[in-house]
């Protein structure tokens, strides 16, 4: 992907290219700085308006190309609505259509202003991050050939220019997340002949290699051996060899503690025996969201370097029907001990978690463990496409997360755990079942999760519904990688 430089000028000698926020009152913004020609571009808006060629709703845009009496070559004017009114989203999509305006111009050095008018009670810092984060993001292709190779667009866009003191963190964290988005999307786009166990074991080593952190695989005679019965008996339908990836960032203190990130590799969903009806069934690619989340956030955090120690743990398998699979009715042995009556091959998700997240807290020992995974269709159901589902057994953990998500736009909702969906997971033959009804299934989901992670402050993310969006943009959406690095930021700050 190519890389866009973010530069702070507060001259502007150099630019082709001024993006300008507009009101619907036809009005620029009073926070804008003191800009070359600010009068004559002033006029020119109002002119526009009053001649109804634009309008400033929010979302609309405008190219001008050598417009009479300025001196910049083009300037993009960009709808905002009503002045008080703007929101996070409308902000967003409006910063969405200057991007998607500028991707077919010839715009290669960009002063962009939009920093200077966040919606109320948000700073020019999250209003730049947003920007640099989107921008950058923007130069995401995914295309069969370039498979994490990204041949560049045809968008000329090289610079983007701040008129004011620079915003460095604010940049940098909006750009890294960027790159972390684009490889967890190429990962997640990935068709399983291609996104294979393996292949996200050789993008885990290749990270490891290009940043400096330790990456080991766990192959599956070894977690045979140590006794991943219920990760083990997913994997034994197919032929593709299993393997765990551990990733170990060590930006903090040695004896600190690690938060551990732990992702669902479900390279290929097929069901299993309980196998998935046939239709958008080439969808079940993206069943390893999570461990590209991990994938994606482990890039960003080679890019900012923060000051903290964090450990990303991958089961990665495919889920297939075979002579060799398992079946329903049969019981295995977890990790931890517990047993396990799969009742529904296709529940398989919890089944690879619930070792991943056992092995984690004996190797690791670490403070906390956030899981991530397109675990339930449940989810899409209860809560759509727009927030990822967040559960667990810790409400400042949990608080702290859906904080994150609000300001990065990569939003989570909380949904409940006790004892009453608890019951519905009882089994006649073993501690356990796999499944607990078709009732709260997100909920139950989490509810197996919860009995590997008792001891530990654990939070769940169910991304089912937002790591992938169907229809005509179908595609991996390279969230929530956003929420988690702010996450990790934050961390250090506290
Ligand atoms: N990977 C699926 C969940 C899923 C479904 C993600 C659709 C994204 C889109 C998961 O392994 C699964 O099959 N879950 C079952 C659980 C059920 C058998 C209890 C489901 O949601 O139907
Ligand atoms: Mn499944
Ligand atoms: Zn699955």
């Amino acid at each position: 992907m190519k890389h866009i430089q973010f530069t702070f000028n507060t001259k502007l000698s150099t630019i082709d290219t001024l993006i300008l926020p507009v009101n619907d009152q036809g009005v620029l913004s009073d926070a804008l700085p003191k800009l070359p020609q600010h009068d004559a571009l002033t006029q020119l808006v109002a002119q526009l308006h009053e001649s109804d060629d634009f309008s400033g709703k929010t979302g609309t845009t405008l190219l001008l190309i050598q417009p009479s009496g300025i001196e910049i070559a083009r300037v993009l004017l960009v709808g905002m609505g009503e002045a008080d009114k703007l929101t996070p989203k409308s902000y967003l999509s409006a910063l969405k259509a200057a991007a998607k305006t500028l991707e077919h111009s010839g715009a290669m050095h960009v002063a962009n202003t939009l920093i200077f008018s966040p919606p109320p009670a948000h700073s020019i810092e999250w209003a730049t991050y947003h920007n640099s984060q989107l921008f950058q993001h923007s130069e995401y292709d995914y295309s069969h050939e370039s498979r994490g190779e990204h041949t560049p667009k045809a968008s000329k866009l090289a610079q983007i220019i701040y008129p004011c003191d620079p915003q460095r963190a604010a940049v940098q964290q909006g750009q890294a997340t960027a790159f972390g988005m684009a490889l967890t999307q190429d990962l997640a786009n990935m068709p399983s002949n291609f996104c294979t166990p393996s292949f996200l074991a050789e993008t885990a080593v290749e990270l490891g290699e290009q940043y400096g952190y330790d990456v080991t695989i766990l192959e599956r005679e070894e977690m045979i051996e140590m006794g991943m019965g219920s990760f083990m008996a997913v994997a034994q339908g197919g032929d593709t060899p299993p393997k765990m990836i551990c990733l170990s960032y060590t930006g903090g203190e040695k004896n600190q503690a690690p938060i551990a990130l732990v992702g669902k590799g479900v390279t290929f969903d097929t069901g299993g025996i309980s196998l998935k009806p046939g239709a958008a069934m080439d969808e079940m690619k993206y069943d390893m969201g999570g461990a590209a989340t991990v994938l994606g956030v482990f890039k960003a955090l080679g890019e900012l370097k923060p000051n903290i120690n964090v450990v990303g743990v991958i089961p990665a398998t495919e889920n297939m029907p075979s002579g060799n699979a398992i079946k329903p009715g049969d019981v295995v042995t977890s990790l931890s001990g517990q047993t396990i009556e799969v009742l529904n091959t296709d529940a398989e998700g919890r089944l690879i978690l619930c070792d991943a997240l056992t092995y984690t807290q004996q190797t690791y020992q670490p403070s906390k463990i956030i899981d991530m995974a397109t675990l339930t269709g449940a989810c899409i159901i209860a809560l759509g496409h727009h927030v990822s589902a967040i559960l667990g057994n810790n409400q400042p953990l949990i608080d702290t997360l859906i904080q994150a998500g609000e300001s990065t736009y990569d939003r989570f909702w909380q949904l409940p755990l006790g004892d009453e969906w608890d019951e519905q997971l009882k089994s006649n033959f073993a501690d356990m079942a796999n499944i607990g009804g078709r009732a709260g299934g997100t909920i139950t989901a989490a509810q197996f999760l919860a009995r590997f992670t008792k001891e530990i402050d654990w939070a769940h993310l169910d991304i089912a519904g937002t790591a992938w969006v169907s229809g005509k943009d179908k595609g991996a959406t390279g969230r929530p990688v956003a929420s988690l690095v702010q996450y990790l930021v934050n961390e250090v700050k506290a």
